[in-house]
C-alpha cells in the first residue's frame, strides 16, 4: 500500500503523515514513512542544492525528478515488495503543482519523464491537505523561508489551483479542508485507511 501526502506549504501534511505512519505502526503495520525531496542518499545532497541555489525552472524540475527515480529506487520500491506499507509526504503531484502549475513548466514533459522514471509506481491513495495561501504562509512565518517558500503569493496560489486541479480528476485523491482541527483530520483519514485497505483485502 502506497499512500502520499501533497500540499502548499504550512498545509499541516507533514504532520498527518507523521500521525498516521504512527497510528499504522501503532496497529502493528510495517511503515516506512518518508519524504521528498531528500530521502536517499543523493537525495540528501540534492535537496540541498534545490532548496538554496538559485536555478533554471527546466534544471529544479530534472534535480526533482532525479531525486524522486533515487528515492523510488532505494526507498520506496524495496519497501513495497516487502509488503511495508509507504507513507510519503510530497509525490507527483508536488512536481505538477510546483514546476507546472507554479513554473508554467509543460506537463507532457513531466509526464513523459514520469513515465520513464517511476515503473507504474503510483500511489494507492493521495491526500491533499487544502487551505488557503495567506493561512498558509502565516503558519510558516516563524521559520526562515527557503528558496521555493520565498516565492510570490501569485506562485504559491498557482500551487494550490494546481493541487486542486489534479485531485478532482483523480478517483484515489482525498480533498482534506487544511483549517479543522489537526485530530479531527487525522480521524477523517484513519476512517478513509481502514474502508480502503478493507477493500483492497476483498479483491
Ligand atoms: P520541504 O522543506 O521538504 O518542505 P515541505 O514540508 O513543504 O515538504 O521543501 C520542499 C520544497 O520543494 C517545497 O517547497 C515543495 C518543493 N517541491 C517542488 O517544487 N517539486 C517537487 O517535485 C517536490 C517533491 C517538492
Amino acid at each position: 500500500m502506497f499512500i502520499t501526502f501533497e500540499g502548499i506549504e504550512g498545509c499541516g501534511k507533514s504532520t498527518q503523515a507523521r500521525l498516521l505512519s504512527e497510528r499504522m505502526q501503532k496497529e502493528g503495520y510495517s511503515v516506512l514513512f518518508t519524504h521528498e525531496p531528500g530521502d536517499s542518499p543523493i537525495g540528501k545532497h540534492l535537496r540541498k542544492i534545490l532548496l538554496s541555489e538559485p536555478m533554471d525552472s527546466l534544471t529544479e524540475l530534472l534535480l526533482f525528478l532525479a531525486d524522486r527515480r533515487e528515492h523510488l529506487v532505494h526507498l520506496i520500491q524495496p519497501a513495497l515488495s516487502q509488503h511495508t506499507v509507504v507513507i510519503c509526504d510530497r509525490y507527483i503531484y508536488s512536481t505538477l503543482a510546483y514546476q507546472v502549475y507554479g513554473r508554467g513548466i509543460k506537463k507532457y514533459l513531466v509526464d513523459t519523464i514520469h513515465q520513464e522514471i517511476l515503473d507504474n509506481t503510483f500511489p494507492d491513495r493521495v491526500y491533499l491537505l487544502d487551505l488557503d495561501v495567506s493561512q498558509a504562509l502565516q503558519r510558516k512565518k516563524h521559520h526562515a523561508f527557503d528558496r521555493i517558500e520565498k516565492e510570490s503569493y501569485e506562485f504559491h496560489q498557482r500551487v494550490r489551483e494546481g493541487f486542486l486541479e489534479l485531485a478532482k480528476d483523480n478517483p484515489s485523491a482525498r480533498i482534506l479542508d487544511a483549517t479543522l482541527p489537526p485530530l479531527t483530520i487525522h480521524n477523517l483519514i484513519w476512517e478513509d485507511i481502514q474502508t480502503l485497505f478493507l477493500h483492497r483485502r476483498q479483491i
